[in-house]
């Protein structure tokens, strides 16, 4: 294992192009294309520097140094790599040939990035209400998925909402590649393995769920579900393992519920899509949707609750909360905030009664000034 200050010391001299970026807290994202293409992402939006590789095969070495650091394998026949830098950065390369434009390195920069909910509020992200509602469904154990398209905020905002998770729980965390920094005193961190050079050793997801569901967890948070092991989840979500919680790619709550169903089909298990469906119904309580604006603004678009499937087999949808787009201001930027649908939560009652602090008014619609005569 190479120690933590010699490989950020490598990093910087293989990656010296790129070092002012590593040092600047402005940069989100490095996206390096090849040799000779260098993007960084600033407050969501892309912008093309002047910074190039002189040599292509340090940009190569310093891939295959940051491999070796996170005991990976990059090389011919394992082309691709998911990894995380010491400062929390993760990093995804793809060698030539499959990558085009020659070695291709994307970092994004989570670790100095880590975004609370106070501050997804003063991003006008998430309106104070909507956040209280999600803390509220936190409390009341609802099974939850956050969905968005790539790049959306998923990730940030599933490390925003984990925190709200009550110290006294033993959490299990599941991730094909670290990116969730949970604080609380209890958490038993799993990672996916790729397999090694002669391609053994394999760890994935759907293992790690088997061995979290015989860790005794009280939440099981899976930083992202891409494939088969969404059977995995549905099925501990419907039996007692509730308040669990994932984020997946989808753009609205309804294909949100739908594309589950399609990723539980690739599981070993062969079930009717019937029985998928009511699982699918079944498990998920509440689905919180992000999205990217044209502004590089990440922002909380829908809150619903899920309610079951209706008599003719559609998924119920009952939206809490959702974005108004109110045009644009200066600079192109996005107006508008999240809105109270008028609906309350189903389980309003339960959490009162569980003592939870949770206010009518949150949900009530703001009268609109526009309408006011
Ligand atoms: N609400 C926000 N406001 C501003 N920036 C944000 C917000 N949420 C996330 N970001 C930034 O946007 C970038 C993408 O965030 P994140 O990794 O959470 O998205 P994702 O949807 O999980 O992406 P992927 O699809 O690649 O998994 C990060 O640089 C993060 O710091
Ligand atoms: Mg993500």
């Amino acid at each position: 294992m190479i120690p933590k200050e010699i490989f950020e010391q490598s990093i910087r001299r293989y990656f010296s192009p790129i070092a002012p970026y590593l040092d600047d807290d402005s940069v989100s994202e490095i996206m390096i294309n090849g040799p000779n293409e260098i993007w960084i992402e600033v407050k969501g939006k892309l912008h093309k520097t002047d910074a190039r590789f002189e040599v292509e095969d340090d940009l190569f070495s310093g891939a295959k140094n940051i491999a070796q650091y996170v005991g990976k394998t990059l090389n011919e026949l394992n082309p691709r790599m998911d990894a995380r830098l010491p400062d929390g950065s993760r990093v995804h390369v793809v060698l030539p040939p499959c990558a085009r434009n020659g070695v291709t390195v994307s970092i994004r920069r989570f670790g100095k990035f880590s975004l609370t909910m106070e501050k997804l509020i003063s991003y006008g992200s998430i309106t104070p209400e909507a956040a209280n509602f999600i803390n509220i469904c936190v409390q009341m154990e609802r099974n939850m998925i956050v969905a968005g398209g790539t790049g959306s905020g998923k990730t940030s905002l599933l490390n925003c909402i984990s925190t709200l998770i009550e110290p006294s729980e033993r959490i299990l965390v599941i991730e094909d590649s670290t990116e969730l920094q949970l604080q609380q005193p209890h958490v038993v961190m799993l990672e996916a393995r790729g397999p090694d050079s002669k391609g053994r050793g394999k760890v994935e997801i759907g293992d790690l769920f088997h061995s979290a569901m015989r860790l005794r967890p009280d939440r099981i948070v899976i930083g992202e579900i891409r494939g088969g092991e969404a059977l995995s989840l549905l099925q501990a979500m419907t039996s007692g393992h509730g308040g669990s919680m994932s984020t997946t790619h989808a753009t609205y709550p309804d294909d949100t519920l739908r594309r589950l169903e399609t990723m539980a089909m690739m599981s070993e298990v062969e079930m009717p899509l019937v029985a998928l469906r009511s699982q699918v119904a079944s498990a998920i309580q509440l689905i919180v949707q992000t999205s990217r604006f044209n502004d590089g603004s990440r922002k909380l678009t829908h809150i619903v609750e899920c309610l079951g499937l209706s008599e003719n087999g559609e998924y119920k949808i009952y939206p809490i909360f959702e974005f108004r787009h109110r045009g644009y201001g200066e600079g192109g930027k996005v107006l508008g905030q999240m809105e109270p649908c008028g609906n309350l939560p189903t389980f309003m009652d339960a959490a009162k009664e569980r003592g939870l602090e949770i206010d009518e008014s949150w949900f009530r619609p703001k009268q609109d000034p526009r309408r006011r005569r």
